[in-house]
């Protein structure tokens, strides 16, 4: 049984509170489309004034430190998202691995400290262009999901996958379909073996580079649940064709 997709909008560093009333119009104009979990990933600071202009609409963070709590300056804590009303949080999005040097084992420990809290997760995964070029995508993939899912199957459902091409990424290219096919069969069979039956409950989301014009063909493929958009998930007239791609697929 195909899972319910999921479409969550990564605002990266961008949104401030003039911005506020674009993510209104998002979460009133999801309302169409009932069929499909859409979010929005927002900075940290907008988290609480966002969850207060839309209630009831899924607002999450884009990224949480592992510890409860202690010496970490500049960091929030699972249980800070939670209390600013986030339900969700993104975890080990490339841009952090690169700039921050986030490693599989952090990223691992910062998926269970948010899965702990009640927080579902988005965990990225993805592979360079050299590493593509080189033929190692797929290896180089299962590699990064076996380090960095957390062990408990019983924390399945609550967990997506977001398979990123880093080369993908804002860069207005994608992989083929056939290769998009490839690489999310091959993370469902990773996840099985993992979790046995739960593997079947993740939910694999595609992202890089998804937009209105390519996101039907995406969504049609299978094992893709969903997608995490970033530069197109900032105007809901970008956003909403895609959520509406999503709920066409089923
Ligand atoms: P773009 O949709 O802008 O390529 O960004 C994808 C992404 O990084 C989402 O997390």
């Amino acid at each position: 049984m195909p899972l319910r997709k999921l479409v969550a909008g990564n605002w990266k560093m961008h949104g401030v509170s003039s911005d506020l009333a674009e993510i209104a119009q998002i979460a009133s104009a999801s309302r169409e489309y009932p069929q499909v979990d859409v979010a929005l990933c927002v900075p940290a600071i907008l988290i609480e004034r966002a969850v207060r202009a839309v209630p009831g609409f899924s607002i999450g963070g884009q990224d949480v430190h592992h510890a409860e709590k202690g010496a970490h300056t500049g960091c929030t804590s699972a249980r800070m998202l939670v209390d600013a009303g986030a339900v969700l949080t993104i975890v080990g999005h490339s841009e952090r691995r690169d700039a921050q040097r986030e490693s599989n084992a952090e990223i691992q420990a910062k998926a269970h400290a948010a899965l702990q809290s009640g927080l579902n997760v988005i965990l990225c995964i993805g592979e360079s262009l050299s590493v593509r070029e080189r033929g190692d995508a797929v290896e180089t993939v299962l590699s990064q999901l076996e380090a960095s899912i957390p062990d408990e199957p019983s924390e399945a459902a609550e967990l997506a996958i977001a398979y990123e091409p880093i080369w993908a990424i804002g860069s207005g290219k994608t992989p083929t379909i056939d290769e998009i096919a490839e690489m999310h069969d091959a993370i469902r069979n990773r996840l099985n073996q993992r979790y046995g039956g739960e593997g079947d409950r993740v939910r694999i989301l595609y992202g890089g580079s998804v937009k209105p014009s390519n996101a039907g063909e995406i969504f049609a493929v299978a094992d893709v649940d969903g997608a995490l958009v970033g530069g197109a998930s900032l105007k809901a007239e970008d956003f909403m064709p895609i959520v509406a791609a999503a709920s066409r697929a089923g």
